[in-house]
């Protein structure tokens, strides 16, 4: 029985790794604490998609130091994708890591665990699998508040961005079975949670093949599987991410349209609004193809709102290149944006066959451009909402003031009103009266 600390940096995906971590220790009868000092082992888990994300970690080693000097006992463990990037090596690097288990090894934890403190050896399990959903395990919802929560659909991704570790750290793409997708978030729904976010690098490729009731062989797709859990109960809202351009089906936006409980939000990352870039990315779209699919998504939900993800500073972007992103993004008029600065990743396609060739400052530039006509564009479509009334669900207090509340509308906005008697968990109906560029304000009706 041990004390474990987990702390977890990147993306959903990886968070909702953690919930199945803990739940893996607590089945051992570990338990977790809330507090560092209080703890056995911290496990961070951690991001690798650009350098700065593991620089962030590298520091965090740095910081902990000074807590194991006061308490020796304390041991750390690296999960995720930096684990599975660098596996044994991290250990070298970092004196005071004594294991490392990589995204498809959890359920080894508990061993590995065993090994270090029994036998004081550091220990690297990394092997990553074709097969291994942990569809069987239910998550602790560790972050939760009780209203919204992560369930993984699928893992790994084989698309290989020239730029992207993901496909290194996370393996080959696999699906889990829908059925078990389905129990979790009933399961959730009858505890009171009023939201579910179906996660995967790229969920429009789920599919899973199950024996339907007479025996024959039957493929579950993304939008079937959305249906499934749309129809669970209308007050269970539906989420998703991420989804990839290339493979944004009309049928998914059919079903998307025909449920009032799928909320009315989709990630669609761009990268770059230049053809030349996106092929060099190895995207499989071109602009054209990507602005056709904003165009089907306006056509089914004119209500729809649109996010995206960017990179500034490609290797070999032109600066007409970069105009061009700017230009996609006039088109589209995005609601939100993850906008990010190219960071060359070791053993990508970008890697080893292209140059990072943009320097550092004239990415900066680029990516601050893109921001600043972000920010407009985000304002503008939020001053359209002025008059509008949505259908909120109320996830807590507003951080400003303990007399407001927020919470989110099918598009993913936030709303901040007066609380008057509305608990979080509740749906209520808003009318926006002002905004700024990042959150909607207005009041109850
Ligand atoms: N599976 C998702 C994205 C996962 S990574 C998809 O394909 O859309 C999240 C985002 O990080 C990417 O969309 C991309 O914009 C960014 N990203 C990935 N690798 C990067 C790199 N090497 N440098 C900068 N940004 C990167
Ligand atoms: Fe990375 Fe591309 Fe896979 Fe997304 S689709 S995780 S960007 S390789
Ligand atoms: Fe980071 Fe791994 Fe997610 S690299 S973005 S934690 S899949």
């Amino acid at each position: 029985m041990s004390n474990i600390y987990i702390e977890t940096y990147g993306c959903q995906m990886n968070f909702a790794d953690s919930e199945i971590v803990a739940s893996l220790l607590q089945k051992e009868g570990d338990q977790m604490v809330g507090e560092i000092e209080q703890a056995d082992y911290v496990l961070i888990n951690t991001c690798a998609i650009r350098d700065n994300a593991e620089q962030r970690i590298r520091k965090r080693l740095r910081e902990l130091r000074a807590v194991q000097q006061r308490h020796p006992q304390l041991r750390i463990g690296i999960l995720g994708c930096m684990a599975e990037r660098l596996q044994s090596q991290l250990m070298v690097e970092e004196e005071n890591v004594s294991f490392v288990v990589g995204p498809d090894s959890y359920r080894r934890l508990p061993e590995i665990m065993r090994k270090v403190r029994e036998m004081g050896v550091k220990e690297a399990a990394t092997e990553l699998s074709t097969s291994e959903t942990y569809a069987d395990i239910e998550p602790v919802r560790l972050a939760s508040n009780g209203i919204s929560a992560y369930i993984s659909i699928m893992r790994g991704c084989q698309n290989y961005c020239a730029y992207c570790v993901v496909p290194y750290t996370r393996g080959r793409e696999r699906s889990r079975d829908p059925e078990t997708i389905v129990a979790e978030a009933r399961s959730l729904f009858e505890q009171g949670y009023k939201e579910v976010t179906l996660l995967g690098q790229n969920v429009n490729s789920y599919r899973f093949v199950v024996e339907n009731a007479s025996g024959e062989k039957e493929t579950v797709d993304f939008p079937d599987l959305m249906r499934r859990v749309a129809e669970i109960d209308p007050l269970l809202r539906v989420r998703f991410a991420t989804s990839h351009p290339k493979d944004l089906s009309d049928k998914l936006l059919e079903v998307m349209a025909k449920y009032d409980n799928i909320c009315k939000c989709i990630h669609l990352p761009v990268q770059s609004g230049s053809d030349r870039m996106l092929k060099l990315m190895n995207r499989h779209y071109d602009s054209a193809w990507y602005l056709d699919r904003i165009t089907a998504i306006r056509r089914y939900m004119p209500d729809c709102s649109i996010t995206t993800d960017v990179i500034a500073g490609f290797c070999t972007e032109t600066e007409e290149e970069h105009q061009m992103t700017l230009e996609m993004f006039r088109k589209v008029r995005y609601d939100y944006a993850y906008m990010f600065k190219f960071s060359m990743r070791p053993n990508t396609y970008a890697e080893k066959h292209l140059q990072d060739d943009v320097p550092d400052a004239e990415k900066t530039r680029r990516l601050e451009e893109i921001i600043a006509l972000q920010g407009q564009l985000a304002l503008e479509n939020n001053r359209k909402e002025i008059g509008k009334t949505f259908e909120v669900l109320v996830e807590g207090e507003s951080h400003r003031s303990k007399e407001q509340l927020f919470g989110r509308n099918s598009q993913n906005k936030v709303i901040v009103f007066d609380r008057k008697d509305v608990v979080p968990g509740q749906y209520v109906k808003v009318k926006v009266t002002d905004c700024t560029a990042a959150t909607l304000k207005g009041e109850l009706v």
